[in-house]
């Protein structure tokens, strides 16, 4: 068994973040998103990756997860040249996964409970295609499928306008070589890409068999801000155990599972978990709430931060304010004329300055 991870696509969703930095690899609890998919897929066992990137962020995602040695696996790297959709990224990783089996895993998705239970269940059973979904509220915005009172699948549709069904595909599949076949006999939609709800719908046309099973546990789609965000509050609230490595004055508090990296300076601040503060930061008469990443060397004076991803090197100094929900890119400076007090909610791309008087 394979595992091949999209890390390609445009990321149009999430600008200005993306106009710099892949959307795979912006951290949630301090952890690259696409971490999150390589460890699912070495937990269930596979040992062999193949990583989908693009020419704008490609060289980007290889620096930040290497040839795989750190964990002991192999991960090549196959070049996209465009984000023309999901099935035409398996057929330009067709030499590396030749006729294996394979896991398919969207870069930007979090899943709960891993994929090694449904690797074991597609090796075991007689399918060609393993799906999973995922009861949502805004089915247009995913591809959907339609259930028959068995669980059989009826059709799948790519974004309908009017969905006859509120079960999502999640960003995990499992094919085995069927599929490239199925790719093979699919045009490209009205969008213009090569949609891989028309190949697995192909899959079932000539007669395969596709299973799947209806997650009850979250899935995380973080194809914008607020599922950033979200996604941020999820890994924390379960993940984060208690460990402080930095140093904490006496005027300080830390409450909650709070993870404070080593090098880091605390000084007169309050800090209530769950959260994670990286690395050589320092922080100066502040408040950091829950559901708050900050990343290393960051440096933070005078400001109220809750429910915030906040990227390596930020300077957030003298603000005399509260910045709640935001994805803060890296390197930026925020700063504030006054002290009046205030709220803001901010997307702000790599090396914004923001001075607001
Ligand atoms: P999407 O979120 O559907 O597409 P995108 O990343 O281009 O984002 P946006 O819609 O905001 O422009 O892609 C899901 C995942 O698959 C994501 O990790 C990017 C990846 N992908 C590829 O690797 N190749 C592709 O051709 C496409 C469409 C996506």
């Amino acid at each position: 068994m394979k595992g091949l991870i999209l890390s390609g696509g445009k990321g149009t969703r999430m600008r200005p973040i993306t106009h710099t930095a892949a959307k795979q690899l912006l951290p949630v609890a301090n952890k690259p998103i696409l971490y999150y998919g390589v460890e699912a897929l070495i937990d269930a066992g596979i040992k062999e990756i193949g990583i989908i990137i693009s020419p704008e962020t490609g060289e980007d995602v290889k620096g930040c997860v290497g040839n795989g040695d750190r964990w002991g696996i192999r991960v090549e790297y196959i070049l996209q040249a465009e984000p023309a959709g999901l099935a035409h990224a398996v057929k330009t990783a067709q030499d590396f996964l030749g006729d294996d089996p394979f896991v398919m895993y969207l870069g930007d998705n979090l899943i709960k409970d891993g994929v090694g239970p449904l690797v074991e269940r597609f090796q075991k059973g007689s399918a060609d295609a393993f799906i999973l979904l995922k009861e949502v509220e805004n089915p247009s915005s995913f591809g959907v499928a339609v259930l028959d009172e068995k669980g059989g699948i009826v059709v799948l549709e790519e974004k309908p306008a009017q969905p006859k069904s509120n079960l999502a595909l999640v960003g995990v599949y499992l094919f085995n070589k069927e599929i490239h076949k199925a790719i093979s006999l699919i045009k490209p939609s009205r969008r213009g890409e090569l949609e891989i709800t028309d190949a697995i719908q192909k899959l079932i046309d000539i007669g395969h068999k596709v299973d799947s099973h209806i997650l009850r546990s979250w899935w995380l789609d973080t194809g914008k801000k607020d599922d950033m965000l979200e996604a941020n509050r999820v890994v924390l609230d379960e993940m984060v155990d208690v460990n402080i490595a930095g140093s904490i004055d006496e005027g300080s508090r830390v409450s909650g599972r709070v993870a404070i990296g080593k090098g880091t300076q605390l000084k007169n601040c309050t800090v209530r978990g769950p959260a994670v503060i990286g690395e050589d930061c320092i922080l100066e008469n502040s408040y950091v709430g829950p559901f708050t990443s900050i990343g290393d060397r960051a440096r933070v004076s005078f400001a109220e931060i809750e429910h915030c991803i906040l990227r390596e090197d930020c300077k957030i100094t003298d603000f005399h304010g509260r910045i709640a929900d935001s994805l803060i890119g890296v390197n930026v400076e925020l700063t504030r004329g006054d002290n009046r007090p205030v709220a803001y909610r901010l997307m702000l791309g790599d090396d914004s300055k923001v001075e607001v008087v």
